[in-house]
Order: structure tokens, then C-alpha cells, then sequence
């Protein structure tokens, strides 16, 4: 477990581009947290990192938004109002299509997650506007190697 104070969106936005730089196929990151901490705006650096040029948006309604992208492919999913449409969305074959699956509010679906995953999750802090504190666990040898790497 790590635990990482971001004191900008900027450098929300330079964590994700470091994880970006060791992502492989298959890869799943797992955000979450409180309201407005900070979750599409590490999405969106990582898929800027990635090459993806168009504009990230909030998956609210759609729960779910491909990118499709010549180096790799991302799948952003927000499942905050999942509620009964779990069963068919089909999320857990997003996890093996070869892509990188970032999930918002990921501990809505925690039965279906992998077992390996990267998880992150963001705490507001009252009397610091701007400051975000992110706590980081690896599940698996993957995972684990991957934030010694970076973190
Ligand atoms: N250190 C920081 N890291 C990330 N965002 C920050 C930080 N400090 C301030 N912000 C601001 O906080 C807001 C985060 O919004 P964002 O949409 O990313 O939140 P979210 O976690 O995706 O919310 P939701 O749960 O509604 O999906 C942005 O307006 C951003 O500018
Ligand atoms: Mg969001």
C-alpha cells in the first residue's frame, strides 16, 4: 500500500501519465473514493498519455466508453448508476479484450473485479482545497511491480 499527497490537479494528472508508461494488455485500474477527488481527471491524464486525442467525457449514463487507440485500446467505465444493468453490460469481458479498463467507483462492482487489479483510492481533504491524498494497492505480482516501478 502506498499513500501519495497530490497537491494539484497537475499532478494527479502526472501520477497517471507514470502508470501510463508501465501499462501492459489487459491492465485494470480501480478508482475510487469521494465525489469530485480527482477520478476523471487521472483518466484523463492517462489516456492523454496513452495518444488518445479525443476528449475524455464522464461515462455517467453509459456506464461505459471505448477509445478505441492504435498503441492500446481504453475502456472508461463509471458505474456509479449501474444499478440493475450489471448482468448486461458484459464488464467483465472488457477485463480480457487486451485494452486498459479504468473503472470509476469501482467498489460498486467488487464481486466482478479481477483479482488482479490496481487499486487507488482518493480522499479529500477538508481544509486543503487542492490536495487530494491517494491510496494505492497493488493485487498481484503485476500490480506490485508496476507501482515499485513508478511510485
Ligand atoms: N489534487 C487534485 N487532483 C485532482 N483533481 C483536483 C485536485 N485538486 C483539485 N482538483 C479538482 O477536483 C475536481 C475533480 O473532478 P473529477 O471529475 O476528476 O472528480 P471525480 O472523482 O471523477 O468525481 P465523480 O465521483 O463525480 O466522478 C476537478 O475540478 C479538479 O480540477
Ligand atoms: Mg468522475
Amino acid at each position: 500500500m502506498y499513500k501519495i499527497t497530490s497537491r494539484s490537479e497537475r499532478e494527479t494528472i502526472e501520477l497517471a501519465q507514470n502508470i501510463e508508461s508501465e501499462k501492459f494488455p489487459n491492465m485494470v485500474i480501480c478508482l475510487e473514493g469521494d465525489l469530485g477527488s480527482g477520478k476523471t481527471v487521472f483518466t484523463k491524464g492517462f489516456a492523454s498519455s496513452l495518444g488518445i486525442e479525443e476528449t475524455i467525457t464522464s461515462p455517467t449514463f453509459n456506464i461505459i466508453k471505448e477509445y478505441p487507440n492504435k498503441e492500446m485500446d481504453l475502456y472508461h467505465m463509471d458505474v456509479y448508476r449501474l444499478d440493475d444493468k450489471k448482468d448486461d453490460l458484459g464488464i467483465e469481458e472488457y477485463f480480457t479484450r487486451g485494452g486498459v479498463t479504468i473503472i470509476e467507483w469501482a467498489d460498486m462492482i467488487k464481486d466482478i473485479l479481477p483479482e488482479e487489479r490496481l487499486e487507488i483510492r482518493f480522499k479529500i481533504l477538508d481544509d486543503e482545497e487542492n490536495t487530494r491524498v491517494l491510496i494505492i494497492t497493488p493485487f498481484g505480482k503485476k500490480y506490485e511491480d508496476l507501482c515499485e516501478a513508478v511510485l
